[in-house]
């Protein structure tokens, strides 16, 4: 199959939504990351996703909806407090958990009785589901377990012959993939930090928001992961990663006794002067949002530079930057080494 990649405009966008109602896959931008996009109600459209990514079967896929009115689709049964999230961050980044809707393709759910929906923000992305008229499973648009795509040419050289068509958007605007709160239990339960903080969601709902303890931790032996994507190891690039939590003086110590063979530093923006090893930048140590923006690209650059051992940079881990962190730690997994 060739893939053809088209600036995100109306003719394009046209064709896109023809294509996703014959059944096939298309790479769409969203403002978190790509999206790998295919008809929600349709088992055989769905399941063109997994064959595509060579994703787990039992890894359920977020639906993306243009308005409210496309909700009874997804989800049934809507409480109060999703209405209240839905008004203050939708569209935007973030994704809730529900009870699944009958209509909804089973394979979305990977036999969940829950489901996960999303408005994106991303004028294309909107279009696109508007066009199609109906709600859009869509996974982030990389191979699994590689990082997730930012740009239309990541999700090239991740899909190149697996999908028709990629519409390019332009650089996602927040770089990590949306916040995951799940309100199908009796207590919000955040599954996977993003833009949209657990600070910001505890506002909101007026009520303590539950940390999943695999947004910080490995899974133990035996446990089963709330989020079946937890258990993956995900956004990992091919150069071993591992993340050094300290000062900046004592990262440039550790690094310098390691030696140099292929090792990068994986730094914040304006260190380099201070390493004497090739670098690759991830935002400012001062700016979450950027660190955001920036980390997925920077470790498919890695990849591009043949690192074989990456030495990180450590982000805080509260705010935006616990979504950072999150992603980080699985990338590395979950190999932190104190230095000072
Ligand atoms: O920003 C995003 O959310 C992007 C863009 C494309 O919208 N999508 C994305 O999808 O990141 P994906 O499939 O890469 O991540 C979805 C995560 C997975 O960890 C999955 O296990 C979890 O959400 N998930 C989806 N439905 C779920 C459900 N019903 N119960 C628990 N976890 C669920
Ligand atoms: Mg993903």
């Amino acid at each position: 199959m060739q893939t053809i990649v088209q600036r995100a405009d109306g003719d394009a966008i046209r064709q896109a939504a023809r294509l996703l109602l014959a059944g096939e896959v298309v790479g769409i931008p969203t403002e978190t990351v790509y999206g790998l996009a295919a008809n929600a109600l349709s088992e055989t459209a769905v399941q063109k996703i997994f064959a595509a990514k060579g994703r787990p079967q039992d890894n359920p896929l977020i639906s993306h909806i243009a308005s409210l009115e496309m909700l009874p689709m997804v989800v049934r049964d809507v409480p109060e407090r999703a209405y209240r999230l839905a008004e203050a961050f939708w569209p935007g980044p973030l994704t809730i958990i529900l009870s699944r809707a009958r209509q909804l393709a089973s394979a979305v759910c990977a036999g969940l009785d829950t489901a996960s929906v999303r408005m994106p923000s991303h004028p294309a992305a909107r279009a696109v589901i508007e066009a199609a008229g109906v709600p859009l499973a869509a996974p982030s648009a990389n191979l699994s377990g590689s990082p997730s795509p930012t740009t239309a040419a990541d999700v090239l050289s991740d899909m190149d012959g697996r999908i028709p068509l990629i519409l390019d958007g332009g650089a996602c605007s927040v770089g990590v993939e949306s916040t995951v709160i799940s309100l199908a239990g009796d207590e919000p339960l955040l599954l996977r930090p993003g833009y949209i903080t657990a600070e910001q969601l505890e506002q909101t709902l007026e009520c303590r928001v539950a940390l999943s303890s695999a947004i910080l931790n490995p899974l133990k032996q035996g446990e089963t992961a709330a989020s079946p994507g937890m258990k993956y190891k995900h956004y990992a690039p091919k150069a071993e990663v591992i993340l050094l939590k300290g000062s900046l003086a004592a990262y440039k110590a550790y690094i310098t006794e390691q030696g140099s063979d292929h090792i990068c530093a994986l730094c914040f923006s304006g260190e380099e002067g201070e390493l004497n090893c090739p670098c690759v930048t991830y935002g400012r140590a001062d700016s979450p949002e950027e660190q955001a923006r920036e980390l997925f690209s920077a470790l498919r650059e890695l990849d591009a530079r043949g690192a074989r051992v990456a030495y990180a940079r450590c982000p805080e881990s509260r705010g935006v930057a616990m979504a950072v962190y999150n992603r980080l730690l699985r990338a590395a997994a979950f190999r932190v080494v104190e230095v000072s």
